[in-house]
Formats: structure tokens, C-alpha cells, sequence
């Protein structure tokens, strides 16, 4: 699919941040393991969720999704073999294996490898050797995983801290007899949200420092929960303001995406903000940066094709160091069409500003890669057209009423 966008007249507007997709997905997956009903609250309606569901609806789930609310009345995963087409269309169905595992006392399954956005290698080493670690018997196929055995509590010192990896450790052992630790873990918010689903369902999960502690409970109860916003959209949007004349989000959580307000301080962007939103002000003179980017609370990776757009507003040369995923570079290629000057050296990037972005015909090759596009696009009164515009809608909600409402044309 192809979506034509174009500058109009930029307003300076309010824009409301939807629910996490990265939060949504392990919740949702994480709805298994739950012995009753349950409600979940500010559910994107974005694509990443619908196959998700689908996925889960397929298994025998029960699902109501409704005005972003989402009832689940979990039934037990019988068949061994999760070979449904839609698992591999997405990274986040590799959450299932840690929900069937947690939910089973003896695990014989086999799941298909999952998806997602292209962004180099995306192995699952790390998961895979968490689960052996837990006593699993795990027999990787060029098609196919299985998973075979029961599994014991460990302590877990992650190489890396790897969200998925420690999002699935946390649900394989949420209801396992014993004391679950991980070292090393990931703590991005996303993170934090699931451990605070699981909790409001009776689960014992605690983190001190760096280490996440699951002391296993036998029975998880309904909840009535509302997952939080999504820190990248309101990233997103806050660069797309940064780029123009200003904007407000709300509905947000500033202390989520407090490296990028920092960032744009820093760079002599005025921002004001309450508990629930952050507005961006009419913009000065930009200085150009140097951004490394790590784990959280680092600057976050998937905001790096985002910021990159605006580096090529900025006088002077600015340089990107993605530490997370080192060959994220899908976007370069495309900008450098419509103009920009953008080079990538040992997985340094570097982007020399200012460049009057031209309307050209490009193409997404992933979901940030995409947003990235449509930030640049706005940038000019005449239209671009982006292929694969599909992926805007794996992460974004509502995406075309928001840039709407900014004055910022979008026609698929
Ligand atoms: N890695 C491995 N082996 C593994 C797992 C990860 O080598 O088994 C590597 C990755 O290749 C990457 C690094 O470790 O270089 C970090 O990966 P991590 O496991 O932390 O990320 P993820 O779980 O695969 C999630 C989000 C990503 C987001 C990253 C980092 C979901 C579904 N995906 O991926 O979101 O970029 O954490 O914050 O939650 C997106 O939303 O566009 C997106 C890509």
C-alpha cells in the first residue's frame, strides 16, 4: 500500500498518545496465564494488536475488543503445534512461548519462529537459552522451535538485558513454585507495566536495582487494568513538533521519555510539561548533537530514525550511535532521496544539516523506518509517496486523523 502526505498549513494542536504497543503485546500474551476473566484498558487499535489477537482467538481464546477495551476470558492452550501463519507476521507472538510455558506444568509444544520488523540479525538466542537454563529441553529447527520438560526456578544473569528475553523469563516463571531472579534485566517502562498487569492479578514480582525477583504464586485473578501510553508515539510526535511550529501531547508520562525531553533541551528546544503531557514551543536556533543510544533509560532506539529527520534540520553535523540494534539503518537510503546527507560509518551515523527536503518516491522498509518517512514528508508542501505505508499502522493508531489534525496531509 502506498500513502501520499504533504505539508498543508502546520497547527500548533493538541495530540492524544495512545495506548503501548510494546506494553500491549506481552500483556495481552500474558492473558493466559490468568485463571479468570480479564479487562485491559487503553488497548491500541493498531495492526500488531488485531494479529495478536487473532493469534490468541485462534488458540481458543475468548475476546472482546472494543473502544480500545479489551475482556479476555483465558481458556487452557491444548494443541501442541502453533503453526498459525499470523505468528510470524510479528516479534511480539514470541511472548506466547513464555505465557504456554508458564501456564503448563509440562510443556511438548512446537510454535513457528516469530516476526517483526527487519532490523538486521533479530535472533532469539537469548530466550532460548533462558529456557534451557530453566531446564527445558529446546530443539531448534530451521522452521520450527519445540519445547519439551518441566521447568525449575533460577537465577538468570542475562549477557545483555534484552527486553524480550526478560519479558519471557517473567512469564514462564510468574506462577512456577520457588524463586525466580534475574540479573542484568531489562528495565525499559514497557517492562514495568507488565510486572504491574501481573501484580494486580496476585502475582509476587519485585525489582531491586537491576535484578527482577518472581517469587512464583499458584493462581492469578481477574483484573481490571489500563496499560500506558506509548512513549515512542509521544516521541514521535514530539520530534514532528520539534521539526515545526510546536505541539503538545497529552495523555503521557513525561519521566518515560525523559532522555529525549533532555536531548531536546539540550539542543535549545523550550519544553514546559505537566504530570500527563509535554509541549514543545515554538522553536530557536537548533544546535546539532552527538546521541549515543542504549537500553533504557537511555535514548531509545526505536526513536532513532526519528531524530534523525530532525538532525537534518539542525545546522552543522550531528552524529547516531544506536548500541541496541547497531544496523538500524533502513531509513538512510530513503532520506538521503529526498535530499538529506546522511553517511553511516561504523555504525556511527552521521547527518550534515540543513537540507531542503525534496518530495520524492520512497519506500518503509520497517515500522520506525516508515514514521521516520512521514516526519521528513511533512517537511514539504508537495507530495511524497511512501510504499509499504503499511507498517505505519503496525505501531500507530490513528495515525492519519493526528497528522490530520496537525495540518499535515495523509492520503492512502
Ligand atoms: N538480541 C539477541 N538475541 C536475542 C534477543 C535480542 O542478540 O535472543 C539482540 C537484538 O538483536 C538487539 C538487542 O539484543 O540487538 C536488543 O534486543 P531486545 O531483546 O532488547 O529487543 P526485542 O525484545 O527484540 C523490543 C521491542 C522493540 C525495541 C526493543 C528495544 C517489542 C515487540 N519489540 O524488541 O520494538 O526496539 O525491545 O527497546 O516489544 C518497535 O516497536 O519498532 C520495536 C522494534
Amino acid at each position: 500500500m502506498k500513502a501520499k502526505i504533504k505539508l498543508n498549513k502546520y497547527k500548533n494542536n493538541i495530540i492524544s498518545i495512545s495506548g503501548s504497543k510494546n506494553s500491549s503485546l506481552p500483556i495481552i500474551a500474558a492473558s493466559i496465564l490468568c485463571d479468570e476473566y480479564l479487562t485491559l484498558n487503553n488497548i491500541p487499535n493498531i495492526k500488531d494488536v488485531t494479529l495478536l489477537i487473532d493469534i490468541l482467538r485462534n488458540l481458543g481464546q475468548t475476546i472482546i475488543f472494543k473502544n480500545n477495551t479489551l475482556t479476555i476470558y483465558p481458556h487452557k492452550i491444548t494443541t501442541n503445534a502453533l503453526f498459525d501463519s499470523n505468528i510470524s507476521k510479528l516479534r511480539g507472538s514470541y511472548y506466547l512461548i513464555g505465557s504456554i510455558i508458564g501456564s503448563n506444568k509440562e510443556c511438548d509444544f512446537s510454535i513457528i519462529y516469530p516476526g517483526g520488523c527487519t532490523l538486521g540479525s533479530r535472533p532469539i538466542n537469548f530466550h532460548i537459552n533462558a529456557f534451557r537454563k530453566m531446564g527445558l529441553l529446546v530443539n531448534t529447527k530451521k522452521e520450527k522451535i519445540h519445547f519439551e520438560g518441566n521447568i525449575h526456578p533460577t537465577i538468570h544473569d542475562l549477557d545483555y538485558p534484552s527486553v524480550g528475553t526478560t519479558i519471557n523469563i517473567i512469564l514462564a516463571s510468574v506462577k512456577l513454585e520457588g524463586i525466580t531472579i534475574i540479573n542484568n534485566c531489562a528495565l525499559e517502562p514497557e517492562i514495568i507495566d507488565l510486572i504491574n498487569f501481573l501484580n494486580s492479578m496476585g502475582a509476587n514480582i519485585s525489582i531491586s536495582n537491576h535484578t527482577i525477583i518472581i517469587n512464583g504464586v499458584n493462581y492469578l485473578h481477574s483484573t481490571n487494568y489500563t496499560v500506558s501510553s506509548d512513549r515512542i508515539e509521544a516521541g514521535t510526535f514530539l520530534i514532528l513538533g520539534a521539526l515545526h511550529n510546536g505541539i503538545t501531547i497529552k495523555n503521557i508520562n513525561p519521566n518515560d521519555i525523559y532522555s529525549l525531553i533532555n536531548l531536546l533541551r539540550s539542543i535549545n528546544i523550550d519544553i514546559s510539561m505537566t504530570n500527563n503531557s509535554v509541549t514543545i514551543h515554538k522553536n530557536k536556533e537548533l544546535k546539532p548533537f552527538n546521541l549515543v543510544i542504549s537500553p533504557y533509560p537511555g535514548f531509545p532506539t526505536d526513536l532513532g530514525p526519528l531524530i534523525c529527520v530532525l538532525a537534518t534540520q539542525i545546522n552543522g553535523t550531528s552524529t547516531i550511535k544506536d548500541t541496541v540494534y547497531k544496523t538500524r539503518n533502513s531509513h538512510i537510503k530513503e532520506l538521503n532521496k529526498m535530499n538529506c546527507l546522511i553517511s553511516c560509518n561504523k555504525s556511527i551515523i552521521s547527518i550534515e544539516g540543513i537540507s531542503k527536503i525534496k518530495n520524492k518516491t520512497i519506500k518503509a522498509y520497517d515500522l520506525r523506518c516508515c514514521a521516520s518517512l512521514i516526519l521528513a514528508a511533512s517537511l514539504n508542501n508537495k507530495f511524497t509517496t511512501i510504499k509499504n505505508i503499511d507498517y505505519i499502522f503496525r505501531g500507530y493508531e490513528n495515525i492519519k486523523d493526528k497528522l490530520n489534525s496537525l495540518g499535515i496531509d495523509f492520503i492512502v
